[in-house]
């Protein structure tokens, strides 16, 4: 089972590539939680992610027939990112297969960091197969993106600095995916220090190895739906798992909507742009997904800020309506001269600023002489809300809140 000499002793070759992250003292989400909150940055780690730690480490096993047939490896974003880099750095031509969905960002992110992208299937079962064949066909080595020792000691090189940083960290949150990250992780903390805590973090929608853990044994979740699609796995690695089960003490979940709070809320206040899986382990501290006492110093760890900008903007949305800055609505009004200006005079007077508004009067379901009116609404809290749905009300006016 992967040990901390193995972590020790990849951190020299990780280095060569990779960068050490800051651990971040944060006022605003110490303040907010009563723990001390320290972020651990790899959201600006190159290539966005940790992920190019383990695959940095795992080429440097290559030997030199293999170094000569290059690697291949499938994934959606981060891994795919990760590989590519280390491949180039270490002189090794790459195969990544994306599914065909994959974001163009990432697309061009993967072939500029020198990867040759094959892009195939429609999701990464389909893109791991063909992964597969190439590596038969052309006797690439396959570079798992968790379930690897030599990956794993990659990425608990993120542990090494936590200690170093901050030697009286007393809890350190990490997301899972596959487990690659937290198994590492977990290798190289508890070797310092058994007392530590490390606390596992899975979004609701992808909870495999949250249920693993309970179960005794691996469990396979045939879909996951989560916005931190970093950790939509639907089954940990058998290595990872033992080691988790050994390890970690214990894994929570939280729900998407909370992520995309966390996620807001690091944008807006921290100025920190993360990935859902990046926001995922200060969404557990903030929604007190497990127990912590006043003062206790907890490191979540940031661990990817890839994220594409449309779904940026979405989360965002939906950050603000989880927050009730953001409201949209639709109600009806009669057809004729001045309906309209009533209906903004009510939004004005409540200082609800209008974003957007559409105003329809074609469509079939809406009956003649009436009009509908959606709007776009910037609002001030969830009381700010409340007062504005109940003025609408009480002048008569039918409202259905759409988001
Ligand atoms: C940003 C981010 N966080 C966390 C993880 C989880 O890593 P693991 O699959 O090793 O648990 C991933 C995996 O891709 C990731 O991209």
């Amino acid at each position: 089972m992967l040990d901390v000499a193995a972590v020790l002793e990849a951190r020299g070759r990780v280095m060569e590539v990779a960068r050490q992250t800051p651990l971040d003292y944060s006022y605003t989400f110490s303040e907010r939680t009563g723990a001390e909150i320290h972020l651990k940055l790899e959201n600006l780690q190159r290539t966005g992610s940790f992920k190019i730690r383990g695959a940095t480490n795992r080429i440097a096993f290559l030997d030199d027939d293999e170094r000569a047939a290059g690697v291949v490896t499938a994934s959606a974003g981060n891994h795919a990112q990760g590989v590519a880099l280390a491949a180039e750095r270490a002189g090794v031509d790459a195969k990544i297969v994306m599914p065909e969905y994959a974001p163009v960002s990432k697309v061009e992110a993967t072939r500029a960091y020198g990867a040759e992208v094959v892009l195939h299937g429609v999701n990464y079962d389909t893109a791991q197969e063909r992964a597969h064949e190439i590596e038969r066909a052309e006797g690439r080595t396959y570079i798992h993106a968790f379930d690897d020792e030599r990956v794993m000691a990659g990425q608990g090189t993120i542990g090494l600095e936590i200690i170093d940083a901050d030697p009286d960290a007393d809890t350190v949150v990490v997301p899972v995916g596959g487990g690659g990250l937290i198994a590492g992780m977990a290798t190289a903390l508890k070797a310092d220090d058994p007392e530590t805590r490390v606390i596992g973090v899975q979004a609701e929608g992808a909870s495999a190895m949250a249920e693993s853990l309970q179960k005794g044994s691996r469990v396979e979740h045939e879909t996951v739906d989560t916005i931190a699609d970093g950790i939509a796995v639907g089954k940990p690695g058998s290595h990872t798992f033992e080691i988790v089960r050994k390890r970690v003490d214990e894994i929570v979940t939280v729900s998407d909507a909370a992520i995309a709070r966390t996620l807001v809320d690091l944008l807006e206040r921290s100025k920190t742009l993360v990935e859902g899986a990046g926001a995922i382990a200060l969404a557990a501290v903030v929604e007190e997904a497990f127990d912590y006492e006043d003062d206790e110093v907890v490191v979540p760890a940031l661990c990817g800020g890839n994220i594409d900008l449309n779904v940026l903007r979405n989360v965002i949305t939906r950050g603000l309506v989880e927050d009730g800055r953001y409201l949209k609505i639709r109600t009806t009004l009669k057809d004729r001269p001045g309906a309209l200006e009533a209906l903004v005079e009510i939004l004005a007077d409540a200082r609800a600023n209008i974003y957007g508004i559409k105003h329809e009067r074609t469509s079939l379901d809406i009956g003649v002489g009436s009009t509908d009116v959606e709007l776009d609404l910037e609002t001030r809290g969830h009381e700010h809300v409340a007062r504005l749905l109940a003025e609408l009300e009480a002048n008569g006016y039918e409202v259905e809140v759409l988001v």
